[in-house]
């Protein structure tokens, strides 16, 4: 049996009446979901003080600092983090890598911060549209990753996201996710677990899940609403019972 992961990105959407949602999330996953599905919900950062409180569901940052503390104004510090109850933080998503130019390097950065405080990173990589059409993409996707990756021994997550695919409507095709993930396994190791986020919805999550090298889902759009974000995490549920069914 394999941990799998189905983790929320809400971007910068939610005010305080939708904790409520965290809520709801919590008491379906209860409810419906196996043990060995971590579930993640990374509000933005103006929530994660009631949403660390909330029981039965990991709460994660969508960013943090590459510095302790000191004078970085509108930062946000891996310990202010980790006292909010915060254990996760996506790290390089591709929406701050173009509008922040946050670059690899920083985001190794801060992933060796988040290791050394206990907290577990999800490293955001993808490539660009060009490059998918250029045939360079796992070129692309693995440079990039290997330059984001941390110095320190650490866990984290490693999630590929086509830059392409995000709010797009149109996820990566299960050859070229097949493709990317075996790669990307042979750079991160059997250890770490592969995320595939980009358009990922109750439609095609179950085709996704099916695909040998991805442990899990980095949802967007399809996160706000917590019942559609529980049928797509069911559906990861339901590939490791195949996945077991197949093994024995
Ligand atoms: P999407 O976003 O599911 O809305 O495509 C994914 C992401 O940006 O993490």
């Amino acid at each position: 049996m394999r941990m799998r992961y189905i983790i929320g990105n809400w971007k910068m959407n939610g005010l305080a009446a939708d904790l409520e949602k965290i809520i709801q999330i919590s008491k379906l996953s209860n409810r419906t979901l196996q043990p060995d599905l971590t579930v993640v919900v990374c509000p933005p950062a103006t929530l994660l003080p009631g949403a660390g409180e909330i029981h039965d569901v990991s709460i994660g940052g969508q960013d943090c600092s590459p510095y302790e503390k000191g004078a970085y104004t509108g930062e946000i510090s891996v310990s202010m983090l980790k006292e909010l109850g915060v254990t996760y933080c996506i790290i390089g998503h591709s929406e701050r890598r173009a509008a922040h130019g946050e670059k690899s390097s920083i985001v190794a950065r801060k992933a060796d911060v988040l290791i050394s405080a206990g907290l577990f990173p999800i490293i955001c990589v993808g490539e660009p549209a060009e490059s998918r059409n250029r045939d360079d993409a796992i070129g692309f996707v693995t440079r990039m990753a290997r330059e984001s990756l941390p110095q320190s021994d650490g866990p984290f997550l490693l999630a590929y996201e086509p830059v392409w695919a995000i709010g797009s409507g149109r996820a990566a095709s299960v050859g070229e996710i097949s493709a990317m993930h075996d790669a990307l396994r042979n750079l991160a190791g059997p250890q770490t677990p592969l995320l595939y986020g980009g358009s990922v919805k109750p439609e095609n999550a179950g085709a996704l899940a099916e695909i040998r090298n991805v442990d899990g889902f980095l949802v967007g759009g399809a996160s706000l609403d917590p019942e559609t974000f529980i049928k797509i995490a069911a559906q990861l549920n339901e590939a490791e019972r195949n996945c077991e069914r197949a093994s024995v």
